[in-house]
């Protein structure tokens, strides 16, 4: 477990390729899951890669990773800007927190703009399209090393 970071997504991301592509682009979640578990792999990691569109869901997986884990990478989609329950599972957390979003939400709508689960992240990323989620993966594993030397 303490080799595996949760790569968690919200609602609407397995339309990714399909959805806006504009906004977010033509890769897939699977190309977006496919670079995560490369990413880890270079660094002795494994990622269990999930997307559910039901906010309880994403409780439970933060509950299910929140001790013991490499950390957590969300994209927790529109529930970013409006759900205080993922807050509160993310404050039980004792790995490091990930946010990541594929588009850059701070040159887009302003309810956009606020987002609950930067109130507990360790670190942001916006706006780097899927390889955002590599960068993540990248920093935990520095973390990682870092903490262990
Ligand atoms: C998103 C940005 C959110 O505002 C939006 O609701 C999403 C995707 C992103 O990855 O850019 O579903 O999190």
């Amino acid at each position: 477990m303490n080799d595996t970071i949760l790569v968690l997504n919200g609602p609407n991301l397995n339309l990714l390729g399909k959805r806006q592509p504009e906004i977010y682009g033509h890769e897939t979640l699977a190309d977006a899951e496919a670079l995560c578990r490369e990413t880890a792999a270079g660094f002795g990691l494994r990622v269990d890669f999930r997307q559910s569109n039901a906010e309880h869901v994403l409780i439970e997986s933060i509950h299910e990773f929140r001790t013991g884990s490499a950390g957590i990478v969300i994209n927790a989609g529109a529930y970013t800007h409006t759900s205080v329950a993922i807050l509160d599972a993310l404050n039980t957390c004792e790995v490091p927190v990930i946010e990541c979003h594929i588009s850059n939400v701070h040159r887009r709508e302003a309810f956009r703009h606020h987002s609950y689960v930067s109130l507990a992240a360790t670190a942001v990323m916006a706006g780097f399209g899927t390889y955002g989620y590599a960068l993540a993966i990248r920093h935990l594993a520095h973390i990682k090393s870092r903490d262990a030397a």
